[in-house]
């Protein structure tokens, strides 16, 4: 099925989207403090090849000319993420003029091209000074995190309406506090639980300081997720997918709406209770304006004793001999559609926003074009699994490709590339993949 834009109407919001961390560089430059991921990066074997974020893109002295490429490729809304430690050095306290001025000039660049900004608060950077305090295992971070969130809404609210609270707090309490493979590297149930509370505390207080603040504010915040399959119809592996899911899926979303965490299908979480104050359980709920979802894949699921505390594994892309992105993860569309469809199931479940999307593929160069047909054909098919979702009556109000330039990705440093654009590291020089060129057109 070859799909126009048009048939998701005018009010469709179509974007791209990006991390502070992930391409700004620019580590110690313009008064900023270290982030845990500044700090992080330079441990020891945490990181492919050692490699790290010091200058990535170099987004934090190009971004001028980036919007403007952004701009020509008919890109209209631009998801980025603030650096809280360019704003807060010292995560609390004194607040930096450069960072602040940073942003203006971003947002304003960014409005006079017509790019709508859409702003992450938080994409994993945690000013290290914090996490010497505990980082997220302290529940002081709901008061910190509120400060920070305040002083945003304060130097930017005057022109950013659109907020997005947290990156996919699962994946940062998770892979930073329980498998220690995201900075900052602890390790531990305790620290994952006390994390993920304390994460989810701070994602409802963040979106009440912004409507307290700004009464036409359009708030959300973004989760990551996978349609998850069981790998056999056994029983062991069915109820093992369904407390993969609920991991996966479920913990975050649902004490957001109201129903607690998910704790009748995975009995561990029973211990957040350690963590639980009185008015907690009413103080993780906040009705979003908008809930943005990550999807790039699906996990199948099957059961495994030896695993701790979950008794599930997931079955790779690999042993299942399936097609791969570099991620190794599996090429399937349709997940997009059933989370589209399960999340949107949710009673009082606000309208979703598809806040990434996209693929890495191993990208080659020839005289100065890359021709990414794989990535093309990526999100052409999600494209129609939204579209899919949308004709059966999910709302469903905007979808951001993840990402607009090649950059770091995290532990697996930079050989994964996502971009629509070609990011050269050693040049600093941009080139509009095929799938850049034909995003621009589907944007017409
Ligand atoms: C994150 C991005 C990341 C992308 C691809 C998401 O989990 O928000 O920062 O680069 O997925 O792995």
């Amino acid at each position: 099925m070859l799909l126009t834009k048009d048939a998701f109407g005018k009010d469709f919001m179509w974007g791209v989207s990006t991390a502070a961390y992930q391409i700004e560089g620019a580590h110690n430059q313009g008064g900023k403090g270290l982030s845990i991921w500044d700090i992080f990066v330079k441990k020891k074997n945490k990181i492919f090849q050692n490699q790290h974020g010091d200058t990535t893109c170099d987004f934090y002295n190009r971004y001028t000319q980036d919007l403007y490429l952004m701009y020509s490729l008919n890109i209209r809304n631009y998801r980025f993420s603030i650096s809280w430690s360019r704003i807060l050095p010292d995560g609390t306290g004194e607040i930096n003029e450069e960072g602040i001025d940073f942003y203006n000039r971003l947002i304003d660049i960014s409005l006079e091209l017509g790019i709508t900004p859409w702003v992450t608060l938080y994409h994993w950077d945690l000013p290290g000074a914090l996490e010497g305090k505990g980082g997220w295992v302290n529940r002081d971070i709901r008061e910190w995190f509120g400060n920070y969130v305040s002083i945003c809404v304060a130097h930017f609210g005057d022109r950013v309406t659109n907020w997005m609270i947290l990156n996919e707090p699962l994946v940062f309490s998770a892979a930073g506090y329980f498998l220690g493979v995201h900075a900052p590297g602890r390790k531990g149930l305790n620290n994952f639980l006390a994390a993920a509370h304390h994460a989810a505390l701070a994602q409802a207080h963040g979106a009440r300081v912004i409507k307290s603040m700004q009464t036409d504010s359009n708030v959300g915040t973004t989760f990551s997720c996978s349609h998850i399959e069981p790998f056999t119809m056994k029983e062991k592996d069915i109820l093992a997918a369904k407390r993969a899911d609920a991991l996966l899926n479920r913990l975050f979303l649902e004490p957001l709406l109201g129903l607690g965490y998910p704790t009748k299908d995975i009995k561990i979480l029973n211990r957040i209770e350690k963590y639980m104050k009185q008015n907690d359980e009413n103080d993780l709920v906040f009705n979003m304006d908008f809930i943005g979802i990550q999807n790039y894949t699906r996990e199948v699921i099957r059961y495994a004793t030896f695993v701790p505390f979950l008794q599930a594994k997931i079955v790779s892309a690999k042993e299942r001999k399936v097609e791969m992105t570099s991620m190794n993860w599996e090429i399937y569309p349709e997940s997009m559609y059933h989370m589209l469809r399960k999340y949107n199931a949710y009673p009082n479940i606000p309208p979703l926003i598809i806040t990434e999307n996209g693929a890495a593929f191993p990208d080659v160069v020839e005289s100065n074009q890359v021709d990414d047909r794989k990535r093309i054909k990526y999100l052409q098919d999600t494209i129609v699994q939204v579209s899919r979702a949308k004709q059966e009556g999910v709302k469903v109000n905007g979808y951001f490709v993840w990402t607009f330039l090649d950059n770091f990705e995290w532990a697996e440093g930079y050989h994964p590339r996502f971009g629509l654009v070609y990011v050269d590291f050693q040049t600093q020089n941009r080139i509009v993949k095929s799938s850049g060129h034909w995003y621009a057109n589907f944007l017409k």
